[in-house]
């Protein structure tokens, strides 16, 4: 089916002026890019998006890395949007990702692994209802 995802490019990559670089890998796998816009995210901002790992020992330094330069937040459409973003990206942790992936190729270490992802259609929904509305989204 014909689905939505968030995808965010993280400020690793704004950092080292990547942002085509990714795009075109997402392109390239058949990824529309249907809303797109350059941010930097307040601290309440990252919060809320990230709310889900706020038990987690990494959440602070999340936070603040999410917070410490630009990204690019997108609305990306296909088939199977979802799970083909996760495969275009790559594991969390880069070195985990297979070869040719967004994480691979770019991604620093586990925290700056360049790019984010919604890890379900439900969540998916959820994340691009925080970043966008409906009429910045045209497909
Ligand atoms: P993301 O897909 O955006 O979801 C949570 C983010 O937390 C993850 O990518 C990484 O940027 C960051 N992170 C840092 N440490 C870890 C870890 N040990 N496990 C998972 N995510 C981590």
């Amino acid at each position: 089916a014909i689905e939505r995802t968030l995808s965010i490019i993280k400020p690793d990559a704004t950092a080292r002026n990547i942002t085509g670089k990714i795009i075109d890998k997402l392109e390239s796998a058949g990824l529309k890019v249907v809303a797109q816009k350059r941010v930097k995210w307040s601290t309440e901002q990252a919060q809320k998006f990230y709310e889900v790992h706020k038990e987690r020992p990494f959440y602070n330094d999340l936070v603040t890395f999410m917070t410490s330069g630009p990204i690019v937040v997108q609305v990306l459409e296909g088939e199977n949007a979802v799970a083909k973003n996760r495969e275009v990206m790559g594991a969390t942790n880069p070195k985990d990702a297979a070869a040719g992936t967004i994480r691979a190729e770019f991604a620093e270490d586990i925290e700056r692994n360049s790019v984010h992802g919604s890890d379900s259609a439900e969540n998916a929904a959820a994340e691009i209802k925080l970043n966008f509305s409906d009429d910045e989204i045209v497909g």
